[in-house]
């Protein structure tokens, strides 16, 4: 197929657009700025300008929407930017895929529930978010499986869990923890570490992304989360195992959200997917990479 990637030079996007390619898509990133990744090619744009946009996707078959304030933590700082990029932004890829006839494959979160109320959380949950990051991210969503409701776009919504992987942004707990204890200095665990995620590994997420894209499943969202729970002290005891150093706590980071059991059993039944790196394998590739240098 050929494949716009929004948000190409990010985390995710990159790594979805190199397992795009590899998997024999045609690919075309889409950032404010060009990754330099070999063999892939990128158009500048901004997600905000509807032209920019609706330029980019002419003559593409689908759009996975990674593009995004993907930073939780900018995202608190700045709403109106979050508003603009994961509100409007996505907006526009809505619209511009309904004038090309595109397919949309939408990153969303497993943060749009908020407080859970039961669990596992399955999609019927209710969706009660409360900050500026998950608030953004449901809108953008809401209006996408609107225009699949209303404009007969193809449109699927995946609610992905916390990922980790090669690339993934330097105030991520994973990178905080590693940088810290290579260098021999004590690990924070900010609250009492018995927080747990579903820590997801960015390639199960590009495989979830391919699958969705070969799928004419419309106009729902699925949640896309590994199955194992993992918490913070775990986490942290896994990279004190490889560098030896002390681990200390602190307060709790404001804007976390709370843990919750997360089901993928849906995912499974619609699209055949589930998540398949193991987390110490996941974790032990992550550190060789970062001690390689990134
Ligand atoms: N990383 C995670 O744990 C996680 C979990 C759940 C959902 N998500 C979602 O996945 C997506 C990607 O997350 P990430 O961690 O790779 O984020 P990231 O910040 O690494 O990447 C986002 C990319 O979007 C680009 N972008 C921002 N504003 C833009 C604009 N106006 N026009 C064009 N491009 C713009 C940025 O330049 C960046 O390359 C986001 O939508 C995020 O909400 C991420």
């Amino acid at each position: 197929m050929r494949v716009l990637v929004t948000g190409a030079a990010g985390f995710l996007g990159r790594t979805v657009a190199t397992h795009l390619t590899q998997q024999g898509h045609d690919v075309v990133g889409f950032d404010l700025k060009d990754p330099g990744i070999d063999g892939l090619k990128m158009r500048i744009g901004d997600l905000t300008d509807l032209d920019q946009v609706s330029q980019a996707v002419e003559g593409r078959d689908a759009i996975c929407h990674i593009g995004a304030i993907g930073d939780v933590y900018l995202a608190g700082e700045d709403p109106g930017l979050a508003a603009a990029v994961n509100v409007l932004g996505t907006a526009n890829v809505a619209e511009a895929a309904v004038r090309h006839g595109a397919r949309v494959v939408y990153a969303s979160t497993w943060e749009v529930y908020g407080e859970p109320r039961y669990q596992p959380i399955d999609e019927g949950h209710p969706c009660a978010p409360d900050h500026p990051y998950n608030i953004t991210k449901l809108a953008g969503e809401s209006l996408l499986l609107s225009a699949a409701r209303l404009r007969g776009l193809s449109a699927i919504a995946l609610r992905l869990g916390t990922a980790y992987g090669p690339g993934l942004r330097p105030n991520s707990v994973f990178r905080i923890f590693i940088d810290r204890a290579r260098r021999g200095e004590p690990i924070t665990i900010q609250g009492d570490g018995t927080q747990g995620r579903q820590f997801t590994h960015s390639l199960d997420i590009a495989r979830a992304f391919d699958a969705a894209l070969r799928s004419d499943a419309s106009g729902i969202a699925l949640n896309t989360v590994a199955e194992r729970m993992v918490t913070i002290r775990e986490l942290a005891e896994m990279i004190v195992e490889r560098f030896p150093t002390e681990l200390t706590f602190g307060p709790p980071r404001p804007g976390d959200v709370p843990p919750a059991t997360v089901s993928a059993d849906r995912i499974a039944e619609v699209l055949g997917w589930r998540a398949e790196v193991p987390f110490e394998e996941g974790l032990a590739d992550l550190i060789d990479h970062e001690l390689a240098g990134g």
